[in-house]
């Protein structure tokens, strides 16, 4: 699927054009931005199954080595006519490691030998195959009475400092860097795929809520408070499962079952039998409880550890799309749930207003990376 705006901007200049790459376990989606005073538009998007290059149905999670990954893209880029060449790309969040480190307060130079020291505990591999990165978080003061700032205060100096700590695998940052260069697109950034989210989903609001990213292999959710990452986790659990589930309980093979579940969801339709839409309900709850259940657990876990209540879910990833899920995120999350908008930090012809808040969710990482490359472009 793929639409180009180009035609309706006069011409394919692309001066100034950028465009945000994420390549997912069962999808590529690109997003092709361009600024104007100030403002984000949107030139053109598009996705692509990854399925078909390796011989596997639409909505399968498939491992492309980097030259199929590379056609897939150059394919995708193509139909959506991108000409950018200018990108913000996103690596997965299951290739990389994102953790949030209590250590000692020390200035910034002693924090450089002290951070890859620490980084050893929750690194799995060698630190000298990983590319680190991190950040401080900044105390919790804005929002404290004076008596919880002293209290803050006696517990950062008891605790120090914490440190938002994150690492990519150097191998993954090669594949795609030879992915993007066999595509010709010249990579600005790579990010990983949380922060491209988070710019993208959110609001402006300071208290803590909770991204949860339905992709087709896994669910990533991702605490975020003043607008910075404080805690996630990723379940190995996706929208891949929902449809095996799906196949296996009516019987149907994984196209058609991916199909339907995209088509109707949990709204009952006329087309079957009361009995049917109930067992299509059923298949697809089993397994969307687990990922809810989940959910909730890490919502506690962050109440617990932090004294906060997280109040807001914001649904997002190609999974946010299934027809009926707000209302039963609603019942079986204790939180207010919504579904990410990404294309509203965009502007685009009003006529596809109701497609992009439709498609939106799928769209956030891709949404975030070329708002990013735009304020650097
Ligand atoms: N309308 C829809 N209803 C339900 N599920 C949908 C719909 N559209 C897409 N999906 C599901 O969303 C998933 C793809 O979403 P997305 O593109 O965010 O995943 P991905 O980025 O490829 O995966 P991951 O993030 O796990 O690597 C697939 O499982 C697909 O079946
Ligand atoms: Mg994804």
């Amino acid at each position: 699927m793929a639409f180009s705006l180009s035609g309706l901007f006069g011409g394919t200049k692309n001066e100034g054009s950028v465009v945000g790459v994420d390549i997912g376990s069962s999808t590529a989606k690109v997003v092709q931005l361009r600024s104007s005073r100030g403002i984000a538009i949107l030139e053109t998007y598009g996705e692509i199954a990854l399925g078909p290059y390796a011989d596997q149905p639409i909505g399968k999670v498939v491992k492309l080595a980097p030259e199929k990954m590379a056609q897939a893209l150059a394919d995708l880029m193509k139909e959506a006519n991108v000409t950018s060449k200018s990108a913000g790309v996103s690596i997965p969040f299951s290739s990389s490691l994102v953790s949030v480190l209590d250590l000692p307060k020390v200035d910034a130079e002693s924090l450089k030998r002290i951070v890859p020291i620490e980084a050893r505990k929750y690194i799995p591999v060698p630190v000298s195959e990983v590319t680190l990165d991190w950040f401080v978080i900044p105390q919790d003061e804005a929002t404290d009475s004076a008596f919880d700032q002293l209290q803050t205060q006696t517990k950062m100096q008891a605790r120090g400092q914490e440190v938002l700590l994150v690492a990519i695998h150097n191998d993954t940052l090669h594949t795609y860097q030879s992915v993007m260069e066999t595509v010709g697109l010249n990579a600005g950034f790579y990010e990983i795929e949380i922060f491209s989210a988070l710019r993208s989903a959110l609001g402006h609001g300071l208290a803590p809520i909770m991204i949860v990213d339905l992709g087709a292999s896994t669910t990533k959710m991702y605490i975020i408070e003043r607008g910075i990452v404080r805690m996630t986790h990723l379940l190995t659990l996706g929208g891949q499962q929902i449809t095996e589930t799906l196949g296996r309980t009516m019987n149907w093979e994984f196209e058609k079952a991916e199909r339907i579940k995209r088509e109707r969801g949990l709204v009952s339709s006329s087309v079957y039998a009361d009995e049917e839409n109930a067992r299509i309900k059923e298949a697809l709850l089993s397994t969307l409880s687990r990922v809810f259940g989940e959910v909730n657990r890490v919502l506690l876990s962050y109440g617990q550890r932090y004294n906060k209540n997280v109040s807001s879910v914001v649904l997002t990833g190609g999974g946010a799309a299934l027809p009926g899920i707000v209302e039963a995120a609603k019942e079986s999350l204790s939180a207010q749930v919504s579904i990410a908008d990404p294309f509203s930090h965009t502007e685009a012809p009003a006529f596809l207003g109701d497609v992009l808040r439709e498609i939106g969710p799928g769209f956030s990482v891709a949404v975030g990376l070329s708002l990013r490359k735009l304020k650097r472009a």
